[in-house]
């Protein structure tokens, strides 16, 4: 699968505009100023396909690019306080609204800034990944932050937290160094060459 084929396809800012769901579509979900965009970014080898934010809460549409027999789904990030409670509602009907229109969701990237804890967000996005038995990975990222020491221990905390999903990939990332981009690619080709 050739990753440096990706295109921007539609971006939607209401659940009536989302376009209709025929190939996989890998999400990628997290919060506010993650690093959804640039892990995007990384992924494709761009510089800016996906717009990477210097202040955070800026995507604010829900994202699509066609990756061959894929589609990459940028969903607006949540939990950023500066944001008015109406644009805040506006997201979290766009998301509700994405999750429950039955699309052909391949996998969610769930992803978690590495050097601290879940956000009560992030833990209700996994507990509903989990309990509605979508295919997902966690990719644990700005890995480049941390030392060895807080590597570890930051990892163990996340395995400990997220027990219940069984079999879960657990992914360091840095779109700094590069490191998890191969595995999460592998993860992606597996699903979309096989579709
Ligand atoms: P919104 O769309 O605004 O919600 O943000 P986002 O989740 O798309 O995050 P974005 O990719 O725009 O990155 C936010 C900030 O984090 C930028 O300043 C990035 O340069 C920085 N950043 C993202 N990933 C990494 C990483 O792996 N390591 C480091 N050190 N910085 C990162
Ligand atoms: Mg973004």
């Amino acid at each position: 699968m050739n990753f440096d084929k990706a295109l921007f396809e539609f971006a939607a800012g209401r659940p009536d505009q989302l376009p209709e769901s025929t190939v996989p579509e890998i999400v990628f979900s997290g919060r506010s100023n993650v690093g959804k965009s640039s892990l995007i970014n990384k992924l494709v080898n761009r510089k800016s396909l996906a717009r990477v934010s210097a202040k955070p809460g800026k995507t604010g549409t829900i994202n699509f690019y066609n990756l061959q027999a894929c589609r990459l789904v940028d969903l607006p990030g949540y939990g950023y306080a500066r944001v008015s409670q109406s644009e805040k509602l506006r997201w979290s009907e766009l998301v509700e609204g994405y999750f429950g229109a039955q699309r052909n969701v391949g996998l969610v990237i769930q992803i978690i800034d590495m050097r601290h804890s879940p956000s009560a967000n992030d833990l209700d996005m996994i507990e509903y990944l989990i309990n509605s038995g979508t295919r997902f990975l966690i990719a644990a990222t700005k890995s480049d932050k941390l030392n060895k020491t807080e590597r570890g221990n930051q990892l163990r905390l996340f395995q400990e937290m997220f027990r219940r999903a069984e079999g879960l990939k657990l992914v360091p990332f840095s779109s700094v160094n590069g490191e998890g981009v191969e595995e999460i690619r592998n993860m992606i080709s597996e699903i979309c060459d096989h579709s």
